[in-house]
């Protein structure tokens, strides 16, 4: 069998295929990245020299490039990962994420089309259904709940959607899409929470709080998102949605709190800086779909997982801080200088 795994060189791509590799040594697994400042090649470094594993460095949005390795590969499977994914990037300049995150995804399943396949799986999130308000817990996120986004990037990440739905309606793809949660674990860039968070604590510089901290967000750790996203692929209907998450909802405050007090750092470092523009209040999933029809249930609890996270940032130091110099200290200037 043989699977396309775009993004494969980002955080959860990466994390997907060591996953794969190990609980389908039978799968040959073709890795097509861009490698953005997002994509880190040397993350695939223990993977590299498999047989059944090869790495493409192409963009999704390079209609030829990607036909020539359908051509090539005559994949069954295309897992879509690739895609920009912060926020606050998308907030500073939105092309980027329209390209990608639409017309990649666009190209990706007219190749899927041309050339014929059993699943073209869509990697979405849950920031497609917009945000819940703080003081209603009872109210989650179905499959059902309208799309209603807030951000450039989960508005291109609901375009990417509905596009996927119209291609399975349309000319009958075979189409699956998981919407997930916020993921956690190895291998994250450090412009998002938890890895910053870790990384600042680490060289003792502030902890920029977006607020007052207060938004919450449902956390679940990277690999049971992965596994997720497996038994989607095998068990799985298409044209159905399905929703991830591992009903861990936490205030951004309490994270960080709990990163200074796993790293033994005072929160004296934490600082209160203006909020994200349009920022979503609270995230949570309802994964009862997912459990009732698959079976999937989430198996690393946040304690566990943030010990094991905290862990990995500290054995591999050379990979954050390698990745954290060049273009994102100019980033980091830009968007933390004057918050
Ligand atoms: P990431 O930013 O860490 O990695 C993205 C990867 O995509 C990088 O390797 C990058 O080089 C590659 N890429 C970007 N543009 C490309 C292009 N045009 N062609 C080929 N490759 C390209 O992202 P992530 O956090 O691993 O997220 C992966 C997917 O999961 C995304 O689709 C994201 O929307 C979705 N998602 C993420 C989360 C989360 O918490 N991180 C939660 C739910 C869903
Ligand atoms: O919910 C899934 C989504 O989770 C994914 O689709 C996105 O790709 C992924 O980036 C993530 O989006 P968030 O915006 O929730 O993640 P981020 O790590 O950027 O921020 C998490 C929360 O922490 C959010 O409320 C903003 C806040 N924050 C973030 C940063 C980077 C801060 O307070 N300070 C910061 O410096």
């Amino acid at each position: 069998m043989t699977m396309i795994v775009t993004g494969g060189a980002g955080f959860i791509g990466s994390n997907f295929i060591f996953y794969i590799l190990q609980t389908h040594p039978d799968y040959r697994i073709v890795c097509l990245d861009k490698l953005t400042y997002a994509g880190n090649l040397s993350t695939l470094a223990p993977v590299m020299e498999k047989d059944n594993f090869r790495f493409v460095k192409e963009d999704i949005c390079d209609r030829e490039a990607v036909y020539r390795l359908f051509e090539e590969e005559r994949p069954e499977v295309v897992v879509n990962f690739a895609a920009e994914t912060h926020v606050d990037r998308s907030i500073e300049d939105p092309s980027i994420f329209l390209q990608t995150n639409v017309l990649g995804v666009q190209v990706m399943m007219d190749a899927c089309r041309k050339y014929g396949i059993k699943r073209y799986h869509q990697v979405s999130t849950d920031e497609v259904y917009g945000d819940l308000p703080l003081d209603r817990p009872d109210l989650l996120f179905t499959e059902d709940t309208p799309l209603h986004t807030s951000s450039p990037y989960s508005s291109s990440k609901a375009g990417a959607d509905l596009l996927a739905m119209a291609y399975h309606r349309t000319y009958g793809l075979p189409v699956t899409i998981s919407r997930c949660s916020n993921n956690y674990g190895p291998y994250q860039f450090p412009e998002k929470l938890i890895p910053l968070m870790i990384a600042n604590a680490l060289a003792d510089k502030p902890l920029p709080v977006y607020g007052q901290g207060l938004n919450v967000r449902d956390w679940l750790y990277v690999e049971d998102h992965c596994k997720a996203i497996d038994l989607i692929l095998q068990k799985g209907c298409v044209g159905e949605v399905y929703n991830v998450g591992g009903h861990n909802e936490m205030r951004n405050i309490d994270i960080v709190k709990l990163i200074c007090a796993e790293l033994g750092k005072p929160e004296s470092l934490i600082t209160y800086v203006t909020d994200r523009k349009g920022h979503d209040l609270r995230y949570a999933i309802d994964p009862a779909k997912i459990y009732k029809e698959l079976g999937w249930l989430p198996e690393t609890c946040f304690a566990e997982g943030i010990k094991k996270t905290i862990r990995w940032y500290l054995d591999n130091r050379s990979w954050w801080e390698e990745i954290g110099s060049g273009e994102y200290q100019k980033y980091y200037e830009r968007m933390y200088g004057n918050r």
